[in-house]
């Protein structure tokens, strides 16, 4: 198969590139860097010239509203018509777990139109639904963090590895397509604030952290909201695991 990845340089677009090399698949990977641009479209029919199926898994660090929700409806809208124009069979969206609750966070808003937009879209498709990544609650605290104190939002997670997700993409770009959504996570439920304290310490970094509802996740996120559905698939690797392999 030859497999487009748009956000190959990003944090999980640099797992899946191997996978598929790996697994022997053609990879076309496209992000700024590489010289692509799914915003402007500049470089994007080139790119999908015989192109079997394309994996989305672009971000932006924008945090406006507006922003945000133009940047995915634009990249994704981009990347639909090339996909039409080349004959492109399968659009598979890396996403969220728990979008449907109506979180007004900006990023849920962006990811939101960037599911009306594929699953209403012309390319048959698949959402890949994953729950927070493992180095979630460092991330997010590493948002805020300032002479030695960060704030974190104590949130329910069942976090998933990278790799798994990357598995799971890889799986869902070869089979058939979905017209549908699965939810992937990792094995165990997790508390935001201990994980960014178990993840700091792993990495040795000495930093006090704060909980609060008062930053980007407020408390429509508390509860069960980014849990996986029953349905979802479980991945093997755990938090733990991840810990325990350096923390990266
Ligand atoms: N973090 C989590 O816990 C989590 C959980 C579930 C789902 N997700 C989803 O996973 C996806 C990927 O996240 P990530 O953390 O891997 O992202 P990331 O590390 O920020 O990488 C973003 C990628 O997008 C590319 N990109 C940005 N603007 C572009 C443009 N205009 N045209 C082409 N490429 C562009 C970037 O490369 P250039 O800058 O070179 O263009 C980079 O390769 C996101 O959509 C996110 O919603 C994340």
């Amino acid at each position: 198969m030859r497999v487009l990845v748009s956000g190959d340089r990003g944090y999980i677009g640099t797992r899946l590139v191997p996978l598929f090399e790996e697994a022997g698949h053609d990879v076309v990977p496209i992000s700024r860097s590489a010289g692509v641009d799914a915003y402007t479209g500049d470089g994007l029919d080139d790119a999908l010239i015989g192109v079997d199926a394309v994996i989305d898994s672009t971000n932006t660090p924008v945090q406006d509203r507006e922003e945000i929700v133009d940047f995915f409806g634009t990249i994704t809208r981009n990347l639909l018509a090339a996909e039409s124009k080349a004959g492109v069979g399968h659009h598979v969206l890396l996403s969220i777990v728990g979008l449907d609750h109506k979180t007004d966070a900006p990023h849920y808003m962006g990811k939101r139109e960037q599911e009306r937009l594929v699953s209403s879209g012309p390319i048959p498709w698949s959402i890949v639904r994953a729950t927070q990544f493992h180095d979630f609650g460092a991330m997010t605290a590493g948002w805020t963090e300032k002479d030695g104190v960060a704030t974190v939002a104590p949130l329910l997670v069942q976090p998933i590895a990278i790799d798994d997700v990357g598995r799971f993409l890889a799986e869902a770009a070869t089979d058939t397509p979905l017209n549908g959504r699965v939810d992937v996570a990792g094995p165990q439920t997790q508390d935001l604030v201990d994980m960014a304290r178990r993840t700091f310490a792993a990495r040795g970094h000495d930093v006090r952290l704060v909980p609060t509802w008062r930053g980007p996740f407020g408390t429509d996120m508390a509860g069960e909201v980014l849990l996986p559905g029953e349905d979802a698939r479980l991945a093997p690797t755990s938090f733990e695991d991840w810990l325990a392999a350096g923390a990266k």
